[in-house]
This record gives C-alpha cells, structure tokens and sequence, in this order.
C-alpha cells in the first residue's frame, strides 16, 4: 500500500542575488511520511523551514532534492516534486488547498462572497453554498454585521477567521495549514480546532503549522518538530 505522502531527501536551498549569491539552506533532508486521515502538527522556531517544507509541497516552491510521492485522487500516486505545472494546478483545484498564515482576498468581495467562493467553483449552488457560509461565520463567532463588508479591512483575528473559513469549507481530500489559530482567542481557537476534526472524520488529511501548544495538542495525532531545517523527532502530540 502507498502512503498518502512519503517525503523523501528532500532539500531546498534559496540564492541570495542580492547578497552576492549567498546561499541560504532552508531544508536539508527531509523524511516524513504521511498516512490518510491523519493530522500532523508541524513545529519549529521562527525561521526552521516550516512555511518552506509546505510551499515544496503545494508546489509553490521548486524542490531542489528529492521527492515528494503523493497518493493523489486525480493521477494516483505522483511525484510532487515532479510533476507539472497542469498535474500541479488540477491537483490544488480537486484535491488539495493551502491555507496561508495571511489572508489574501480581492478587494471589494464581501465576507460571504469570499467564504462561498471554493463551493461555488466545485459546483454547488449559490445560494446553498451562501447559507453554509453564513454557518460558518456564525460559529466562528464573526459579527453578522460584519458578513456583507470587505474582508481587506478587517482586524487580525477576523481575517483569520475568513482564512480559515474560506480553506475548510469545502473540505478538501488534503489540507496544508499555517498557523490557523495564532491571533485568535481560545474560544475561537476551539471552534476552529473542532471544525478541522469534523473535517478529519470527512476524511480529510492535514498538515497544519503551529506554535501553539493548545491546538497542537489538541488537534494533532502527531508532531513533525524542524531545527534547523531538519526533522529532529516525530512524537504522539
Ligand atoms: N522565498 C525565499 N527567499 C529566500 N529565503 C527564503 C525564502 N523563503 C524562506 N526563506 C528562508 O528560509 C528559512 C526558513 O523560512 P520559513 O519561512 O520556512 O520559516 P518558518 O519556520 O515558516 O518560520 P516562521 O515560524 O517565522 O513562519 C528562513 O531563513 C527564510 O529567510
Ligand atoms: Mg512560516
């Protein structure tokens, strides 16, 4: 049997052009493997690699080394670090969704619009995916006033809210996540760490970076800890 993502060797070096081709070796060897279904908390300090190892994965970053076998839907098993652009882009529309520490939205979409969004493409109907939306906001605990304004306004922890919200709605086959519960208060920490492991019981696999100890432990089957850009222990969370 395949694994659902068997990462191997892999390694990523960034060349400083400004800095007279300095290298910065961001990964250097990096072996994990994942099984379906399960959620692995992603941990180091500030600069270790994490945001890296997920953007190789996602594909937004070229790998330098090694490989990355993904047991996908879409093409079977495939090598990430491999593949091209259009295998990569049908991946990301069917299977897989990246979540980011920051939320980038178009301005002048309302909330709801934004959170819709991914339902809508996938073919769900408006006002179907409007109403689950709204679901969503409400019991992120986002005021209702707020449904029908601009996300690129909003606070920290309501953009987050939209971010989160916007990545999970439709419940993808493979979710990578970075910090999504870091300026949230930890009753909003709850309701977001509840709503990834209604997605897990879906069947949904996850990769989420944090620093946070409560969702860590909360959320995770397992920790994956960078030093370094190298993995130092794989332990039940
Ligand atoms: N696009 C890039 N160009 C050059 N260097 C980069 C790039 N992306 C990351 N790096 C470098 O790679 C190293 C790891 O960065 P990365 O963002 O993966 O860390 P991180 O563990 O996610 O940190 P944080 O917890 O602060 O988000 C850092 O030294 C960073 O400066
Ligand atoms: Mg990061």
């Amino acid at each position: 049997m395949n694994a659902f993502l068997e990462v191997t060797g892999l390694r990523k070096e960034f060349l400083m052009h400004i800095l007279n081709d300095k290298q910065i070796d961001a990964l250097e060897d990096i072996n994990f493997s994942m099984e379906e279904g399960e959620i692995i908390g992603l941990t180091g300090k500030s600069g270790s690699g994490k945001s890296s190892l997920m953007k190789c994965i996602y594909g937004t970053y070229l790998i330098g080394e090694g490989s990355v076998m993904y047991d996908s839907k879409t093409f079977g098993p495939i090598d990430l670090a491999a593949s091209s652009e259009h295998e990569m882009l049908q991946i990301r529309r069917n299977e897989m969704t990246y979540c980011s520490q920051f939320l980038q939205v178009i301005p002048r979409v309302p909330a709801l619009e934004v959170v819709a969004e991914q339902l809508i493409l996938e073919g769900t109907d408006r006002s179907s995916a409007i109403d689950q939306a709204r679901s969503f906001l409400d019991r992120l605990g986002l005021p209702e006033e707020l449904w029908d304004a601009y996300p690129s306004t909003f606070s920290g922890g309501e953009q987050q809210r939209i971010n989160v919200a916007q990545a999970i709605i439709s419940s993808p086959r493979f979710l990578l996540i970075d910090e999504p519960t870091a300026s949230l208060d930890l009753k909003t920490k709850n309701v977001v760490i509840q709503m990834i492991l209604d997605m897990k019981t879906k069947g949904t696999s996850v990769l989420c970076i944090t620093h946070d100890e409560h969702t860590l432990n909360n959320l995770a089957d397992r920790e994956l800890h960078l030093k370094n850009g190298r993995i130092q222990e794989a332990a039940v969370a």
